[in-house]
């Protein structure tokens, strides 16, 4: 089987779950290409050594740029803080690279339609990694949708709510600095969402936003600290420039109207990306939190019989499942990686493009984009006005 030399930059969270998934994927699937854990490449040598002895990358290296030359590699594999995504994805299109980027796609709509159209000019294939879109319970909801079993939808309503950061002692991790990340949950949060709204239910044409910053100063971070993770921290203070909370409105070139929550400051929920979708003839409600199971209510049952339905999404004939366990033998988070890095080998195999990618990043952008200037103007902003 031929064998595609793949090199990941970063090695921290998305790190280790991109490793376990470049592994899994070729034990599971069935595929014709089979992926090489060549080269690990992150900021730190100690750790980045670590990192590829425990996940069997073949060599280490500090220096993104000579990775990126190597004749000898396929596929980049970014899992970067943001501000990197366009800078290392204009250099692997460069260089003929395969891409698969991490979200968001980039600091802001501009960046992410620059790195869409290098790849395309490069004709290589890109991914951008909205994994929700590969939880099983999802991709069965999306052919629920097309089934037409939903009828017209008349609504999303969205919420993705974490709380890592309400301690106000919690650092100023790149993530929560305007120049690292482009914005807070508003970026890091609704990305996902409008990205699974776009899936679901179709094109954004126009957003209203509030964007909310509780805590305008926070220590400085130690080396230790990082996603999800406070560490240790300095005594200085550093001023924090993105949002803590973003709540947005959208109407849909369909008609449709959502609604979308993002916050790192919802005390108790932890990875709650939450939807409800409502339609003519049906609705559907999905929690990540109990990320095997959609919640199905069909307005065509004997109307004494109608309710929320639970599908519990683990059979055979549902989406990915057939790869792995037995009805009822439930999966998780990582799963999801797995399935998009299995997807993204055959699609390197036959030839044929991906989605989400490149494309959507910049689309999912120039909603995100419209909302922060609707935040600032106070105004209702159609999509369109960000160029
Ligand atoms: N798909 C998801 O659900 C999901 C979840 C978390 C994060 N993310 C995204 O993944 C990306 C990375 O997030 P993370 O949580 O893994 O961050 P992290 O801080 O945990 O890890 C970042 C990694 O990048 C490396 N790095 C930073 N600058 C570098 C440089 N100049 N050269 C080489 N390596 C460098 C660091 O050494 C570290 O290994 C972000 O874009 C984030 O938004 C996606």
């Amino acid at each position: 089987m031929k064998k595609v030399n793949v090199a990941i930059i970063g090695t921290k969270f998305m790190g280790k779950a991109h490793s376990n998934a470049w592994t899994s994927a070729p034990k599971f699937f069935s595929l014709g290409l089979t992926p090489v854990l060549k080269v690990a490449c992150g900021q730190d040598k100690k750790g980045t050594k670590e990192f590829a002895k425990n996940w069997g990358w073949e060599e280490t290296t500090t220096n993104w740029k000579k990775v990126i030359e190597r004749s000898d590699i396929d596929i980049i594999d970014i899992c970067t803080p943001t501000y990197l995504h366009k800078d290392i994805v204009l250099a692997a299109a460069k260089n003929g690279k395969q891409i698969f980027c991490e979200k968001p796609v980039a600091l802001n709509f501009a960046e992410a339609r620059e790195m869409y159209e290098a790849a395309e000019k490069a004709g290589v294939l890109h991914y951008l990694n909205h994994n929700y879109r590969r939880t099983p319970a999802i991709t069965f909801a999306k052919q629920l949708i097309e089934q037409g079993k939903l009828g017209t939808i008349f609504h999303w309503r969205g919420a993705y709510l974490q709380d890592w950061i309400t301690d106000p002692n919690f650092p100023l991790t790149w993530h929560l600095q305007k120049k690292y990340s482009g914005a807070g949950p508003h970026y890091d949060l609704n990305s996902h969402s409008v990205d699974l709204a776009r899936y679901l239910i179709g094109e954004v044409e126009a957003v209203s936003a509030i964007l909310k910053t509780f805590v305008t100063e926070r220590p400085l971070p130690g080396k230790d600290a990082g996603t999800f993770k406070s560490g240790s921290a300095a005594s200085e203070m550093g001023e924090v420039t993105v949002d803590d909370a973003a709540f947005m409105v959208a109407e849909f070139e369909n008609g449709a109207l959502g609604s979308f929550e993002a916050s790192r400051f919802a005390s108790g929920r932890k990875n709650y990306n939450y939807f409800e979708i409502y339609g003519s003839k049906g609705s559907l409600t999905f929690n990540l939190e109990r990320m095997n199971e959609l919640e199905f209510l069909n307005l065509e049952d004997p109307a004494d019989e109608q309710g929320f339905r639970t599908i519990l999404v683990t059979n055979s004939t549902h989406p990915y499942i057939g790869a792995w366990w037995p009805p009822g033998h439930i999966i998780g988070y990582e799963h999801e990686f797995t399935h998009a890095v299995a997807d993204f080998l055959t699609a390197l195999q036959k030839g044929t493009a991906l989605t989400p990618n490149l494309y959507d990043g910049m689309k999912d952008m120039q909603v995100l984009e419209a909302a922060i200037l609707s935040s600032t103007t106070g105004r209702k902003v159609s999509v369109t006005e960000v160029k």
